[in-house]
C-alpha cells in the first residue's frame, strides 16, 4: 500500500510495533531445551493481549501464530514440539493485523556456543539489511535495494538466496510490488512516496535456492547450508525510509 494520510501511517506504526516488540520478546526467550511451540504461543499471547491477529494463519492458515525456521531452513517453519538445542540458528518471523493494517518483521539468533561462522553469517546479514534501507529512497530503481544487500553479502562470502523477496504490504500481508533481495536488473520501476515494502535479505552460508520441505510449508535451503534473515517493514520517503517495526 502507499501511505495516503495521518491516520495511514499512525495505523501502520501502530502494528509495526506491535510485531516488532513480540518478535524482541521472542528472541529474548530462545534457549536450548525451549520447544519451538512454547515460543510461537508466547508470541501468540502477546498478539491477542495487543487485539492483533496473526498475519500468517488470517492468510493462508498457516498452522501456527509465527513461523519459526531453525539452521537449513530458511522460512516458514512450522513451530511445534522441536526443542532448541545449543548451537542452533533460530529465525523468527511475526507478521499480524491490527485494524486492517499489517506489518511484517523478522530476525535470526544464534544459540550458543557460537561458532565464528554463523556469527559472520548473523552480522553480514544484518549489515545487508541496512545497506538496503539505506539504499530505499523515493525516485530511485527498486533493484538498487537488492544490489545494496547482494554486494555486502559477496563480501563477506556468502550468497543471497533469490526466491525469497521483500514485498509490498500494509493492507494485506503479501502486496506487490516484489523487492528482490538480490540485484535483479528487471526490477526497475520507481520506489514512490509513502510505498509500504519489507527488506528482508534472505542469506546463506551457499544457497542461492530453496525448496520445500515434505510438511507443505518450510523452505530449506538446497544443499543443506545455514540461512539467515532479518526483515523490517518500512515506508519509503525521499530521505531514509521510516522504519516501522523498529523497536527501541
Ligand atoms: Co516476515
Ligand atoms: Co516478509
Amino acid at each position: 500500500m502507499t501511505v495516503q494520510s495521518q491516520k495511514d501511517l499512525i495505523g501502520l506504526m501502530k502494528i509495526g510495533q506491535i510485531v516488532g516488540k513480540i518478535l524482541q520478546e521472542m528472541l529474548a526467550a530462545v534457549e536450548p531445551g525451549i520447544t519451538t511451540g512454547e515460543l510461537d504461543a508466547m508470541g501468540a499471547a502477546m498478539l491477542k493481549q495487543y487485539g492483533a491477529r496473526s498475519a500468517p494463519i488470517v492468510t493462508y492458515n498457516f498452522p501456527g501464530a509465527t513461523c519459526i525456521s531453525i539452521n537449513d531452513e530458511a522460512a516458514h517453519g512450522i513451530p511445534g514440539g522441536r526443542v532448541i538445542q545449543p548451537g542452533d540458528l533460530v529465525n523468527i518471523d511475526v507478521s499480524a493485523e491490527l485494524n486492517g493494517y499489517y506489518a511484517d518483521t523478522g530476525a535470526s539468533i544464534p544459540v550458543p556456543p557460537v561458532s565464528p561462522l554463523v556469527q559472520k553469517l548473523c552480522d553480514c546479514a544484518q549489515h545487508a539489511l541496512t545497506k538496503g534501507i539505506d539504499a530505499a529512497r523515493s525516485g530511485r530503481r527498486m533493484y538498487r535495494i537488492g544490489q545494496a544487500m547482494e554486494s555486502e553479502v559477496k563480501r563477506c562470502g556468502f550468497k543471497s538466496i533469490k526466491d525469497l523477496p521483500g514485498h509490498g504490504v500494509g493492507r494485506k500481508l503479501h502486496e506487490p510490488p516484489s523487492v528482490p533481495g538480490f540485484y535483479k536488473r528487471s526490477a526497475k520501476e520507481r520506489l514512490t512516496d509513502g510505498l509500504v515494502i519489507t527488506i528482508e535479505p534472505f542469506v546463506s552460508v551457499s544457497a542461492q535456492h530453496i525448496v520445500q520441505d515434505e510438511d507443505g510449508w518450510t523452505l530449506v535451503t538446497t544443499d543443506g547450508s545455514l540461512a539467515v534473515q532479518y526483515e523490517h517493514t518500512v515506508v519509503i520517503t525521499k530521505d531514509k525510509p521510516i522504519l516501522l517495526t523498529k523497536v527501541d
